[in-house]
């Protein structure tokens, strides 16, 4: 059984580039314009273990179309990240729960049994028959679900701090079970949890896997001092509050190595409820940290989007400009971005790679879209959570797309003849 599409909302974003997918392509590039093609995002560059062409990345998205029951990685998934790979290019594919405690949402992502080996293994392959690299993202929900995803039990996270979100059931969109804190002895257990997926997704091909340390998914959850009110080791002083992360983060390098890890966060994020108290210093501080460990990258999510969609249109990117000085590796900047920002700000220094979401779920090419400016397919908000291949892994390459509106210009000129 696959999810079916829980929001139907059918507007398209007023994020969009372009006002209709039916409306015709140019079929000339604008030659003013090829000079960006020298442009600092689409040269090529090291990233951990991995040379890359371009720092057009595609950013993780949760898309709940696994096989149900037991999260199997569908032939669809396959499909869908191997058109968005491109030689030498990152893919970050979607959340991956890592255990069944860790689940938030029916239909998503999840690396913890055998039968979930070969669907992973099948959205490797496809990346690397590209020329691609595939990171998987590992994630544990926390406080983010339900009895009905978990198992029947409570879900878990470092202190009781009620809050009002959704995690996805049969029955659709739901308010969140209650959770419970952590017992500290647990805690080791969720870090193995860790390593194991992590083992999973080097068996699968993985060429490296991400930490979810963003979204107000658990790590971020004991990062931030407005869910974190702990009183042992795990909580307190950020010292405390980062020793999560480093041990989830151990575990991960201890299967990968440093240089194929890469870590997620998101400062000042509004999804999932959490917040800090001072998060310029809170996430100054772990992006320190993470530098300390020689990681593959750092992935930052900036706080002018939540979640899926942009919650302060015209902010500029000022998450990865405060974070620079304190991480001396690679950043990956996400949320909102454009071409034109995306450019910007690699060539600023700020970030060395881009992220992008929404609008590479609806192009597959999109850096080969980016790199000769040509037009963008707009995104179908409506297929985000859930559904099946249509407006999912249909969307043509921009080539596609010219070649079938010659054929009906063909025809239409044959018929007018
Ligand atoms: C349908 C959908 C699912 C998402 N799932 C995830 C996810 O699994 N993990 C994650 O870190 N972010 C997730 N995100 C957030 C995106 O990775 C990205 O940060 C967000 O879309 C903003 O980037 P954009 O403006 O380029 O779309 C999701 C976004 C969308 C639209």
């Amino acid at each position: 059984m696959l999810i079916a599409a829980y929001f139907k909302r059918s507007e398209f974003s007023t994020f969009d580039l372009n006002a209709s997918r039916d409306a015709p392509l140019p079929e000339v590039l604008n030659p003013t314009l090829k000079g960006n093609i020298m442009a600092k995002l689409f040269t090529s560059r090291n990233v951990g273990a991995y040379d890359l062409d371009h720092g057009v990345v595609l950013a993780p998205m949760t898309r709940l179309r696994t096989i149900q029951p037991d999260d199997i990685p569908s032939p669809m998934m396959a499909d869908f990240y191997g058109q968005r790979a491109s030689e030498g290019g990152l893919v970050i594919i979607e959340a991956a729960s890592i255990s069944q405690q860790a689940r938030s949402y029916l239909g998503a992502a999840s690396i913890y049994h055998d039968g979930q080996d070969a669907g992973w293994k099948a959205i490797a392959d496809a990346v690397h028959a590209k020329g691609g690299r595939a990171f998987l993202q590992l994630i544990h929900g926390g406080r983010q679900s339900h009895v009905e995803v978990n198992d029947g039990r409570d879900p878990v996270a470092p202190s009781v701090v009620p809050f009002d979100g959704v995690a996805l059931t049969q029955d659709g969109f739901v308010p969140v079970s209650p959770h419970r804190a952590l017992e500290t002895h647990e805690i080791a257990g969720i870090v193995d949890d860790f390593r194991r997926a992590a083992q999973r997704a080097k068996k699968a091909g993985f060429d490296g896997v991400e930490l979810h340390g963003a979204n107000g998914y658990l790590v971020d959850q004991f990062i931030q001092d407005g869910t974190n009110r702990r009183t042992d080791e795990y909580g307190g002083p950020i010292e405390n509050r980062v020793r999560f992360l480093r041990e989830a983060l151990e575990a991960l390098i201890s299967v990968f190595g440093a240089d194929r890890v890469g870590v997620r966060i998101s400062p000042s994020g509004e999804w999932g409820g959490v917040s800090d108290s001072d998060p310029e210093a809170t996430f100054s501080y772990v992006a320190k940290v993470l530098g300390s460990y020689g990681i593959a990258y750092l992935h930052v999510i900036e706080p002018r989007v939540k979640g899926d969609d942009t919650l302060h249109h015209g902010h500029g990117a000022v998450a990865a400009a405060y974070l620079r000085p304190h991480f001396p590796g690679p950043i990956i900047a996400a949320g909102g971005f454009d071409r034109e920002s995306a450019i910007e700000i690699v060539d600023s220094g700020v970030a060395d790679l881009v992220a992008f979401g929404r609008h590479f779920s609806s192009n597959p090419d999109l850096p080969y879209r980016l790199a000769h400016d040509l037009p963008l397919t707009p995104y179908v908000r409506a297929a985000f959570w859930g559904g099946n291949e249509e407006n999912y892994s249909d969307f043509p390459a921009y080539e596609v797309q010219q070649a079938d509106l010659r054929a009906v210009q063909d025809e239409e000129s044959a018929e007018a003849a």
